[in-house]
């Protein structure tokens, strides 16, 4: 039983184009407040047809073992947690494997539970190494996703596209996952869903509100209650549980859920430790409390989600990616806390520790300069790419590293692959990270 189970690695992949929400909102007739600070919304990635979600998942992966070094013989599983496939039964893996050329002596699948997917893909990756099942291989696990509700509704300032790809191993340089010590809380309920033969998800927005917060409060006792028997935090009267953890990462389909989010998990704690309601003096000392526990927690997690938006699964992990990216020297050592949720729903709390050459393994993701490649674009440009048909051909050649879509034959979906991004060691020579170079 192998007992230090994590994230060695990650790498991104977004969309080549993003909408300022500033621009969507006048152009929707909206106060651009409401979808800066009502929603806490940025920047949106707008996929194009060449941009899947396979294209996304294979060019995250491709970059994943290009910049960490990772030799293909050394994964033995590989799993796309997606909720934006492309086919009733060929997985998103499935191309995965075959355009990056991987070994055939691996488990390869998808897993899908609206946004809680990438996470039932990295415990089961976490679960099948401590179990020595692995033989001392890894896992490569990929949450890829188009998030898209379609123009003029209330969800459109919340859409968004990309992929994260996560190195799972016993040699966690990122995040040491507490194995075992997690809380899970799902019900079948209607709050978003995505019918057969639709593009564009179903939801129930306030609905989904409520029932991500109900999960939240669930999965995080579970957590809670199982942290504190292990000695993982102290229940003290100086400060509540779930201030023990550096900090808190959160499923973001947009920021202000996040703000929603930890001011419930405080609420919980709080209630709790009371054994009921907050007075009208405790609920006034508690809004500043949430809001400054808010900045120290959370902040920094939401820096990459505002630049791309809502996906779905890999949201939460680039809430990770972004936290490790602004402060991960100042949290080696330092035990986080995640939560994941997926409508439906499935939801779960875990925690883990950040590992002490987090800093290093990071910035070999060259999270700044994914994002400054890309173009921004007006309204009228995300509208003609959101009416385009999703079989259409390609448009535009794979950028270096990449991989695009390009058109269906037989039946069959047809992939092209970038040329090989230049060399990382020449890059490193001329120090930093090259802003505005291709992927
Ligand atoms: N200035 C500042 N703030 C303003 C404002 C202005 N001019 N006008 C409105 N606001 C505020 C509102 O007060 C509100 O804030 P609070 O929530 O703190 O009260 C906020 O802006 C949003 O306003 P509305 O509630 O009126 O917005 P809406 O009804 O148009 O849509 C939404 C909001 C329901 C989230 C919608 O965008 C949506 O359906 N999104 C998709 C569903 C979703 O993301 N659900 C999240 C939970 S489910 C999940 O997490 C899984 C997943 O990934 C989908």
């Amino acid at each position: 039983m192998k007992t230090s189970v994590g994230i060695e690695a990650l790498a991104i992949a977004v969309p080549r184009r993003y909408i300022e929400l500033e621009d969507l909102a006048r152009a929707r007739g909206v106060d651009p407040e409401k979808f800066t600070i009502g929603l806490g919304c940025r920047r949106m990635a707008v996929a194009e047809p060449g941009e899947d979600s396979v294209a996304l998942a294979a060019t995250a992966a491709r970059r994943l073992i290009k910049t960490s070094g990772l030799a293909p013989e050394r994964i033995g599983m590989l799993i796309v947690g997606t909720e934006t496939g492309v086919d009733h039964a060929k997985p998103i893996a499935s191309h995965v494997q075959g355009l990056l050329g991987l070994p055939r002596a691996m488990r390869v699948y998808d897993t899908t539970h609206a946004c809680y997917g990438g996470t039932a893909a990295l415990h089961a990756a976490c679960e099948w190494i401590a179990s020595g099942a692995a033989r001392g291989r890894a896992a490569l696990v990929v949450c890829a996703d188009i998030a898209r509700y379609g123009c003029n509704t209330p969800g459109e300032p919340t859409q968004g596209a990309g992929a994260v790809a996560l190195l799972v191993s016993d040699a966690p340089r990122l995040l040491a996952i507490d194995l075992g010590i997690s809380g899970a809380s799902s019900r079948d309920v209607y709050d978003f869903w995505r019918p057969h033969g639709r593009r564009e998800a179903l939801v129930d927005g306030h609905y989904s509100i409520e029932c991500y917060l109900e999960a939240l409060a669930g999965a995080y006792r579970e957590w809670r209650a199982l942290a504190l028997a292990a000695g993982l935090i102290e229940n003290g009267a100086d400060a509540l549980p779930s201030a023990r953890l550096e900090r808190v990462l959160y499923h973001v389909p947009f920021g202000k859920m996040a703000r929603k989010a930890h001011a419930h998990l405080r609420r919980v704690d709080l209630e709790d430790m009371r054994g009921g309601r907050l007075d009208a003096a405790a609920e006034a000392a508690e809004a500043q409390a949430a809001a400054q526990s808010f900045a120290r927690q959370v902040a920094s997690s939401l820096r990459l989600c505002a630049e791309v938006g809502n996906i779905y699964t890999g949201s939460l992990y680039l809430g990770l990616a972004g936290v490790l990216d602004a402060e991960a020297a100042a949290l080696a050592g330092r035990r986080i806390g995640l939560f994941s949720y997926g409508s439906g729903c499935c939801a779960e709390f875990f925690s883990g520790v950040v590992g002490a050459e987090a800093e290093r393994a990071i910035r070999a993701a060259r999270l700044a300069e994914t994002l400054a490649a890309r173009e921004r674009i007006d309204v009228a440009e995300y509208e003609r790419i959101m009416d385009l048909p999703p079989d259409r051909p390609l448009e535009e050649e794979p950028p270096p590293g990449g991989f695009r879509f390009a058109g269906v034959r037989e039946g069959r979906r047809l992939y092209v692959a970038g040329p090989e991004a230049p060399a990382d060691a020449a890059r490193e020579r001329r120090g930093g990270v090259a802003v505005g170079a291709g992927v």
